[in-house]
């Protein structure tokens, strides 16, 4: 298992106020947080002006145009800015989203940015999600079978198919599972809600057979039971998927394996 670290530093300062651009006449105030671990100073946040006339509308613009245009130590990640890689997932005025698709008219007043919270940061908005990730490798997301593979494909029905949907779309930005307070308190033993989202997404594909043994896997009073229906997951996902809707189901799945 891999341990949870949290930056060395954890006291927030009053970062640098950068310069307002000159004649601009639409400018957006921004509020970001800045940590790096090449230096011994405690978290801070930063003010930008981004002058919104010659700036495209998402949050992820206004990132890129400052990163361009007012300080390239401006740390993020994003790769597809159209909402399908996840990557720049992070928490924009409190709501746990991805910047490419949330609208800087989105939000009144100053544009306050941090990572994803309860997370190690690497630096600035960059959350360390090593230990997200090898919690989603450890529900073995793929396909077991024990039947030899068909000549050409494993045949799946229209009805059984549609069964996927509402899963499969989930782009792993794990917005929801540093939404939930159980994850936050309890994140090195419960899986939480993207996690169990992938889990519930293989145990009722038609094509899987080892549904017995998925469920073996996460009858323990952590992995799976840790979630109390705060729902905070299904409000925060940014592509409208229901974790909290899939985790009941597992649980259902439980209790009826044992009638
Ligand atoms: S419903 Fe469960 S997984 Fe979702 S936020 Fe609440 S406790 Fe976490
Ligand atoms: S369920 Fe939604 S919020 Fe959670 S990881 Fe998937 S896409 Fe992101
Ligand atoms: S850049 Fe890919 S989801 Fe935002």
């Amino acid at each position: 298992m891999v341990q949870l670290t949290l930056p060395k530093n954890s006291r927030m300062t009053t970062g640098k106020t950068w310069p307002r651009p000159e004649g601009a006449t639409n400018v957006k105030e921004f509020h970001i947080y800045r940590w790096s671990p090449d230096d011994d100073k405690n978290p801070a946040i930063d003010t930008y002006f981004v002058d919104m006339d010659t700036c495209g509308p998402m949050i992820l613009d206004a990132l890129i145009k400052i990163k361009n245009e007012i300080d390239p130590t401006l740390t993020f990640r994003r790769s597809c800015r159209e909402g399908i890689c996840g990557s720049c997932a992070m928490n924009i005025d409190g709501i746990n989203t991805l910047a490419c698709t949330y609208g800087v008219a989105e939000v009144k007043g100053a544009v306050k940015i941090y990572p994803l919270p309860h997370m190690p940061v690497v630096k600035d908005l960059i959350p360390d999600l090593t230990h997200f990730y090898a919690q989603h490798a450890s529900i073995q997301p793929w396909l077991e079978t024990e039947t030899p593979a068909p000549a050409k494909e494993w045949k799946q029905s229209i009805e059984d198919r549609e069964k996927l949907d509402g899963l499969y779309e989930c782009i792993m930005c794990a917005c929801c599972s540093t939404s939930c307070p159980s994850y936050w308190w309890n994140g090195d033993r419960y899986l939480g809600p993207a996690a169990l989202l992938h889990a519930y997404r293989w145990i009722i594909d038609s094509r899987d057979e080892a549904t017995g043994e998925r469920l073996d896997e996460l009858e323990d009073p952590f992995k799976l039971y840790r979630c109390h229906t705060i729902m905070n997951c299904a409000k925060t996902c940014p592509k409208g998927l229901n974790p909290a809707a899939a985790i009941a189901k597992i649980k259902k799945l439980m209790v009826e394996r044992t009638i």
